[in-house]
């Protein structure tokens, strides 16, 4: 019983961090998302918190931040269809956590005003403050999608463990009903 209810925890846990990676679902905005995370948005540290909604609330109304995050997908969306659904996942963040008020099209305005100002990433190592939109050079960013790729394919092993939980919850209801029965059993 001790067994099968510390597995269920696990299980359960696991399921948990899968849950907050899938709703990770646009690649081009979330790497550019954590990307630039590493930077410093004159966000006081007490502000810290990695995912934390403050930190959202400093970048969502930081216009070297809007400035850098919709070049940024610009510059690395493949196609007209990405890059609106990768603003639309910054608007639905921002909005979500930062309580804005933007839509797709103010982060259109925010990246052309953006291009007059782009300074390159490499300028602003962490602990420079930003004061300027950043341009995040394709050979930075290559490693850096490389890894996320990688991060990636973690959520979608996730995303498959969903469907596979399904036989998986069936396999631990039925260990803990037999572990049940044979403690019944043996008392
Ligand atoms: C960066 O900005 C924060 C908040 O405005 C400020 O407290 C800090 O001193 C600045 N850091 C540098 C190195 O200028
Ligand atoms: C345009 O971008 C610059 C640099 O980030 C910023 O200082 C300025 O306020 C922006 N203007 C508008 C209208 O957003
Ligand atoms: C965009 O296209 C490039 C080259 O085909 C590819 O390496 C990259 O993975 C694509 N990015 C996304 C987000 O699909």
């Amino acid at each position: 019983m001790i067994f099968s209810s510390r597995l269920l925890l696990l299980l359960t846990a696991l399921i948990q961090v899968c849950l907050s990676l899938v709703i990770s679902d646009s690649h081009v905005a979330s790497s550019c998302i954590y990307f630039l995370r590493k930077k410093s948005w004159q966000c006081s540290s007490a502000m810290g918190g990695h995912m934390s909604s403050s930190t959202w609330m400093c970048q969502c109304t930081n216009i070297e931040w809007l400035g850098s995050i919709t070049n940024c997908i610009h510059d690395y969306a493949n196609s007209t269809e990405e890059l609106n659904h990768a603003y639309s996942h910054i608007v639905k963040r921002c909005n979500l956590r930062a309580k804005t008020d933007y839509d797709v099209n103010d982060m259109k305005l925010y990246q052309s005003n953006a291009t007059s100002y782009l300074e390159d990433s490499e300028l602003f190592p962490k602990g420079t403050n930003v004061t300027a939109p950043l341009s995040v050079r394709p050979s930075v960013f290559k490693t850096w999608y490389k890894t996320f790729r990688d991060y990636n394919y973690f959520i979608s092993m996730c995303q498959r463990l969903g469907w596979g939980g399904v036989g998986f919850w069936i396999g631990i209801i039925g260990l803990s009903v037999f572990s049940l029965v044979s403690i019944d059993w043996k008392l």
